[in-house]
C-alpha cells in the first residue's frame, strides 16, 4: 500500500489522466487528490469509447470505490467542478477543501483581456492566474464563501493523511508539466505557481516523508502550447507528417511539437526526484507497438528507445503507452 504522486516531465499534456485512470482501476486507489494549479488543465480518459475532459476531478474517477479531493492548494471554477461532477455522476464521492480559492468571472476576464497574459504568454484564459494573484495577495474568495458547494466540503489534509495511515492506496495528481513551473520552468512562459512533485505534495497536504513513489510522465515526443521555447520545434508540416500533431483539449490551440529532449527528462528527474517514469505515445513514435499490452511484442527500436531513457535518467520506466484508451498500456511493474 503506498502513496504516489504523479506528475508531468515536460510541459504538460504528457498523458496523465491517462496514466492515472490506469492505475485507478488496476491498483484500486482508494483516495485521489488533486493537486497542481486548476481547470487550467485537462486529462483526457477514454473509457468504454468514451472521452472526458477532466478539469477538477482527480482521473480516478472510474474506478467507482475512489474518493475524489481536491486540496486546498488547487483552485476551483464552480461551474467546471460542478458539471463534471454532473457529467462522471460522482457527487457521493467528491470532496473539496474549504480553502480552495475559487475562480471567479472576473479572473477570467482578467486573463482573457490582459495583452500580456493571453498574447505574450498565451494562457489557457481560465482565469487561474489572476486567481493565484487574489490569493496571494489574500482578497480572493475559498469554498467555503460559496453555497453551492458546501456539501462537498471536507478536511482534505486530514482524509487524506487519515488514508496514508489506514494504509489504503492514495494516489496525488498532479497538473501542467515540470517546465511550466513558475519556479523552474522557462520563466515568464510559465504558468502561476510550482507544479513539481514538492508543491503537489504541499497542495493537498502531505509531507514529505509520506511519499513512497513519485512517477513522472513523459510522452515519446516533447509538446507545448502556448509561449516559450520548444529546443528542436517541428514544422506544422513535419509534425503532421509524423502524426505528432494535438489539439488542446481546454483551448483548442495547436499544440507544438519537438522530438523527445533527455536533456529535459533528466532535470524533471532531478526535480521531482522521480522513483519510476512513464512514457505516453509509443504507438505515435513507433505505430508497430499500438495497442499492444504484452512486453514482448515491443519493437527492437521501441526498446532501444526505453532503455535509452532509463540509462540517461537512472529511473525505471514502469508504464508504457500504446494507445489513447485506459486499457492500452504495457505495464512493466511486475
Ligand atoms: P494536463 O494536465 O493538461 O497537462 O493533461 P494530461 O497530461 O492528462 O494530457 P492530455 O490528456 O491533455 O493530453 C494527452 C493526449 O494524448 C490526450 O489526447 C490523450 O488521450 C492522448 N494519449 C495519452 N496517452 C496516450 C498514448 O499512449 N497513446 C496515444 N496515441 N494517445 C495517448
Ligand atoms: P495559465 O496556466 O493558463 O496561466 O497558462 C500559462 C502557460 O501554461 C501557457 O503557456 C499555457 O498554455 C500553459 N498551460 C497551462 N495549463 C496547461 C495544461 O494543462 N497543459 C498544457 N499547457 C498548459
Ligand atoms: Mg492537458
Amino acid at each position: 500500500m503506498t502513496c504516489t504522486i504523479v506528475v508531468g516531465g515536460f510541459f504538460g499534456d504528457e498523458g496523465k489522466g491517462k496514466i492515472v485512470s490506469y492505475l485507478a482501476v488496476k491498483d484500486k486507489i482508494a483516495v485521489a487528490a488533486r493537486g497542481g494549479v486548476g481547470p487550467n488543465a485537462g486529462h483526457s480518459v477514454v473509457w468504454k469509447g468514451k472521452k472526458y475532459k477532466m478539469r477538477m476531478l482527480p482521473s480516478t474517477f472510474l474506478c467507482d470505490k475512489s474518493r475524489l479531493l481536491l486540496g486546498p492548494g488547487v483552485l476551483v471554477d464552480p461551474t467546471v467542478l460542478l458539471t463534471e461532477v454532473e457529467e462522471t455522476k460522482t457527487a457521493l464521492r467528491v470532496g473539496l477543501d474549504p480553502q480552495c480559492a475559487i475562480i471567479e468571472p472576473q479572473h477570467i476576464e482578467r486573463d482573457r483581456g490582459s495583452n500580456h497574459l493571453k498574447s505574450r504568454i498565451g494562457t489557457t484564459g481560465t482565469g487561474c492566474g489572476p486567481c493565484n494573484e487574489d490569493r496571494i495577495k489574500r482578497i480572493g474568495k475559498v469554498a467555503r464563501d460559496i453555497p453551492q458547494l458546501e456539501k462537498f466540503l471536507t478536511d482534505v489534509p486530514f482524509e487524506v493523511n487519515k488514508a496514508i495511515s489506514e494504509g489504503k492506496q492514495v494516489l496525488l495528481e498532479g497538473t501542467q508539466g515540470t517546465f511550466l513551473s513558475v519556479f523552474h520552468g522557462s520563466y515568464p512562459y510559465v504558468t502561476s505557481k510550482d507544479v513539481t512533485a514538492s508543491s503537489i505534495a504541499a497542495d493537498v497536504g502531505v509531507g514529505p516523508k509520506l511519499i513512497d513513489d513519485i512517477l513522472v510522465v513523459f510522452k515519446a515526443y516533447v509538446s507545448r502550447v502556448g509561449g516559450g521555447e520548444l529546443k528542436g520545434e517541428l514544422s506544422n508540416e513535419e509534425s503532421d507528417k509524423r502524426g505528432w500533431s494535438e489539439i488542446a483539449t481546454v483551448t483548442g490551440r495547436r499544440r507544438r511539437a519537438a522530438p523527445f529532449n533527455f536533456e529535459l527528462a533528466k532535470r524533471a528527474v532531478m526535480l521531482n526526484s522521480a522513483t519510476q517514469l512513464a512514457v505516453t505515445k509509443v504507438d505515435v513514435v513507433f505505430p508497430e507497438c499500438k495497442g499492444i499490452t504484452d512486453r514482448n511484442r515491443l519493437s527492437d527500436e521501441a526498446i532501444s528507445f526505453i532503455k535509452r531513457i532509463e540509462q540517461e535518467t537512472g529511473v525505471p520506466v514502469t508504464l508504457l503507452g500504446t494507445g489513447p484508451s485506459v486499457e492500452e498500456i504495457i505495464d512493466l511493474r511486475s
